[in-house]
């Protein structure tokens, strides 16, 4: 079958043509579809931006309107899915939970399992993006013992994501607009970033032609990992432990360089930015908004800040082109807006779902698209005799 070339977690190879999001790491650039992330961050909103990475285009007032209201009328859960949640122990990490539900909505939806079946595809594409914020508000009101509110069709998408989960049945509850708004600008800022490892794992997986349920729980899981999307998680974990142990950030950054246990200095890093991520330029800027109203006094803003100077001014970091990535400050929002740490992955999740869904349809109508099978280098044992059991 001819040589085979090495290459560790693909950094050289590409897995496929793709027309939806394009990055020049080099010089922090960010397109959706072709139009810049800071121009959509300004003027667009999360909704539009996944009719734009699943549909190719932006859409017109009516196809808005239609999509939008196609997303409204599906956020109601089976009564049925919400029993599933009481299998899990109280104390349930909702990431798991969260990959859980999505592959159970294969079994409610049996039309789906057909790859090739256009408007099932299409009705599970409606179906995953109105009822993945439900299912998460869901995981989050098991966790801490209330009851799940139905959704309210009246309501955004995030006005509804942020009532079902913080709201209670006897109290009218009103999102706080610049939290609402600041929450879809996260959305829409994670929305899409190419072959990233959980996107890479839904076309994997979608590649042996399994239905986009299945394929969207694997991104689901692969976006867990503390290294993905995990990371804004463990940027929290990080911080709150400067903060308890008093510790001086240069020491921190010097543990850092001198990978100790493996500490990595998390929020930084790309393997494609050798550059200032573009998403955490917008980030940082929300979270100094957000952060002065909401939680003026948390010590964590001003660790996180002396942390970046000090990483930007090392010659570790400057040498190795390390610089702060979308989810170095994502995680004191999140904080400030009152989600737990546990919480920060399932927001991820729902901001990169139009991403993982128009990648899956891309692959699946893509003629060049064959089962994802890559090769390996053989290292093991040459060929050796057996012997039986009782003679070893
Ligand atoms: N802290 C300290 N050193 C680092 C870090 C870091 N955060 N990131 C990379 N390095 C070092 C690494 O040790 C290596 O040094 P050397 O050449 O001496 O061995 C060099 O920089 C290159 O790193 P790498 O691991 O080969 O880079 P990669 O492209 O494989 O990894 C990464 C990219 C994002 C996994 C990594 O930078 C990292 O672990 N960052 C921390 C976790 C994190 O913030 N992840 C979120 C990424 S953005 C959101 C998302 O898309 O999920």
């Amino acid at each position: 079958t001819g040589a085979v070339t090495l290459d560790p977690g693909f950094a050289n190879t590409a897995s496929c043509s793709s027309a939806i999001t394009y990055i020049d790491g080099e010089a922090g650039i960010l397109r959706y579809r072709g139009y810049p992330i800071e121009q959509l961050a300004e003027q667009s909103n999360f909704l539009e931006v996944c009719y734009l990475l699943i549909y190719g285009q932006l859409p017109t007032a009516a196809q808005y309107a239609e999509f939008t209201g196609k997303i409204s009328r599906h956020t109601l859960l089976h009564e049925d899915l919400k029993r599933f949640f009481d299998g899990f122990p109280r104390d349930a990490h909702p990431m798991p939970v969260l990959a859980s539900a999505v592959s159970a909505l294969s079994t409610f939806y049996q039309a789906s399992l057909n790859p090739f079946d256009e408007p099932n595809v299409d009705l599970s594409t409606v179906r995953l993006l109105a009822k993945l914020p439900t299912l998460a508000a869901y995981a989050y009101k098991k966790s801490i013992g209330q009851p799940f509110l139905y959704p309210d069709n009246a309501l955004g998408l995030v006005e509804n994501f942020l009532r079902m989960t913080f709201g209670l049945p006897a109290e009218q509850y009103e999102p706080d607009p610049d939290v609402a708004r600041a929450l879809d600008l996260l959305f829409l800022l994670h929305a899409d970033h190419e072959q990233n490892c959980s996107t890479s794992t839904v076309r994997m997986v979608g590649s042996a032609q399994a239905n986009l349920f299945a394929s969207v729980s694997a991104g689901i899981n692969a976006l867990f990992g503390p290294l993905h999307g995990g990371a804004n998680a463990a940027v929290l974990d990080m911080l709150e432990e400067i903060n308890t142990t008093g510790v001086d950030v240069a020491q921190f950054v010097r543990k850092v360089k001198g990978q100790h246990d493996g500490v990595r200095l998390m929020g930084f890093g790309h393997r494609v930015y050798r550059h200032y991520d573009p998403r955490a330029t917008i980030v940082k800027r929300t979270a100094d908004a957000l952060i002065a109203r909401l939680a003026p006094d948390d010590p964590l803003l001003g660790i996180a800040k002396d942390l970046e100077e000090t990483a930007l001014s090392d010659d570790y970091f400057i040498e190795r082109r390390l610089y702060p990535n979308v989810d170095f400050y994502t995680g004191l929002i999140y904080r400030a807006m009152g989600f737990p740490t546990d919480f920060f992955t399932v927001l991820f999740a729902i901001g990169r779902l139009p991403g993982w869904i128009a990648h899956y349809r891309e692959m699946i109508n893509d003629p060049a698209t064959k089962i994802g099978r890559p090769r390996q280098v053989y290292t093991g044992a040459t060929v050796r005799d057996f012997t039986p059991l009782g003679e070893r």
